[in-house]
């Protein structure tokens, strides 16, 4: 398409114009990884919302989706809006990178995978990760919640991500796989590597140290997968080799190397968002408090608010039709939840944080359909004993006179990196 059309006056931070032929609409600045954005996302994507449910950004080199019911369409249809494309860079990266990253033998297998081989992984990994399992994390979760707290309450003060929010939901996924928790900090430098090369901007150095990151931690998952065959345990990943699906090891490290991934980060964000939204307003803090039946309401509209994952892809199998926008086959597409989710049609008032929102669970931060996030539930859970226990352990609970916390210039992956705190210590 013709990129090259001029610019319309009027707004603040991006132009939009309409191409020429197509009349599709295209946002000429937009930059998820700018500043600007990245420190408040909502204002601009509300404002292009309103211009047009889907448009066209050149700087990314996709489409946009931003409205709500256009996302619902896209996540009900897998067989022509394709899940491929969710784990690629965002950016081509140099050509060392692209090597290392072209030799790591992964399988596809949940979340950029398309029916019908996902339909496998997805029945072997929702046994795995039954109910029964996730609710038995409740123990391990308020133990390891309870030991990081032990550290710092009789402070008075902390920063709240690396003291909590960054180790606990490490320990938990690791935990529930059962990878040796005397890791947790190298898987966890490892998943940076990934989160950097996948969503974000890095350098050309950066790429290269980052894929290799990427290599060594498959190599390791992959020696810890062939460890538990020769011994089993009773974790996660000992019930995916003992599934009646025959998985091979192949199969089972890119599954445990995908869950190793997706179990954590988001909830970090998640518990940074949540806290931030609620110590922002100190009379919520103490109303969730004194009422903690408040506290699930208060989780999923931090997740609609302020969601985790603000943007997630998918590609076009065919040509089709999105919000009046014709798409060719092959066309890669943004699904910006954040954007949806504060659309006024489906959430009146979208910019107030309301924790009794009557329907702030049809927030779209853990995707729809068959790709709908299979931690949801733990995540909820480790959430709810969190907040729980900072109600409990930290009187008076406040954010640092003049905090500010910064985020991480990232596509999908959104919170805060620090979040100085106060109370009342010992
Ligand atoms: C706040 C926390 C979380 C958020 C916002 C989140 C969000 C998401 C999103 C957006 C997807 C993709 C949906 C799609 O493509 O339609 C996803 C998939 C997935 N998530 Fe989560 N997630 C969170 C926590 C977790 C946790 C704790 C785990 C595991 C312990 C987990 C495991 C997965 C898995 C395995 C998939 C792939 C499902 C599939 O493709 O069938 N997530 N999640």
């Amino acid at each position: 398409m013709g990129i090259g059309a001029g610019r319309a006056a009027g707004s603040e931070w991006v132009t939009m114009t309409a191409e020429p032929t197509t009349g599709c609409p295209i946002a000429a600045d937009f930059d998820p990884l700018a500043p600007a954005f990245v420190a408040d996302p909502h204002p601009e994507l509300s404002r292009l919302r309103e211009r047009s449910p889907v448009w066209y950004s050149p700087k990314l080199d996709r489409w946009v989706v931003t409205g709500y019911r256009e996302i619902e369409h896209i996540l009900a249809d897998p067989a022509t809006f394709s899940a491929v494309e969710a784990q690629r860079p965002l950016h081509p990266p140099c050509p060392e990178a692209a090597e290392i990253l072209a030799g790591l033998p992964l399988v596809p297998t949940m979340s950029n995978c398309d029916p019908p081989a996902h339909r496998r992984y997805r029945t072997a990994m929702t046994s795995a990760m039954s109910p029964r399992r996730v609710a038995g994390m409740r123990p391990v979760i308020t133990r390891r919640a309870t030991e990081l707290i032990d550290r710092f309450a009789a402070d008075g003060r902390a920063d709240l991500v690396p003291a909590l929010f960054f180790p606990l939901p490490a320990l938990t996924v690791f935990a529930l796989i059962g990878l040796p928790l005397a890791d947790a900090d190298r898987i966890k430098a490892w998943c940076a590597d990934k989160l950097e090369v996948n969503w974000g901007r890095p350098t050309r150095d950066k790429q290269i140290r980052s894929a290799l990151g990427m290599r060594e931690f498959f190599d390791y998952v992959a020696a810890f997968v062939a460890g538990r065959r020769r011994e089993p345990g009773d974790d996660l990943v000992d019930q995916l080799i003992a599934d009646e699906r025959s998985l091979t090891d192949p199969e089972i490290t890119s599954l445990v190397f995908a869950l190793s991934f997706a179990g954590h980060e988001t909830t970090t964000n998640l518990l940074g968002n949540l806290t931030l939204h609620l110590l922002r307003r100190p009379g919520l803090w103490l109303e969730i408090t004194e009422d903690r039946s408040l506290i699930a309401g208060a989780v999923e509209e931090a997740l609609r608010f302020e969601s985790s994952v603000p943007m997630w892809r998918r590609v076009t199998t065919t040509e089709t039709e999105v919000g009046g926008v014709r798409l060719a086959a092959g066309s890669r597409l943004v699904l910006a939840f954040a954007a949806a989710d504060r659309e006024p049609g489906v959430f009146p008032e979208p910019d107030r944080f309301d924790i009794r929102r009557a329907n702030a669970r049809r927030q779209l931060s853990f995707g729809r359909g068959i790709h709908l996030c299979l931690g949801a539930g733990l995540a909820r859970l480790e959430c709810e004993i969190v907040v729980n226990l900072m109600a409990d352990r930290l009187p008076g609970l406040r954010l640092a006179p003049g905090a500010s916390p910064r985020f991480t210039p990232n596509l999908s992956f959104r919170g805060p990196l620090e979040l100085p705190a106060r109370w009342a210590g010992s």
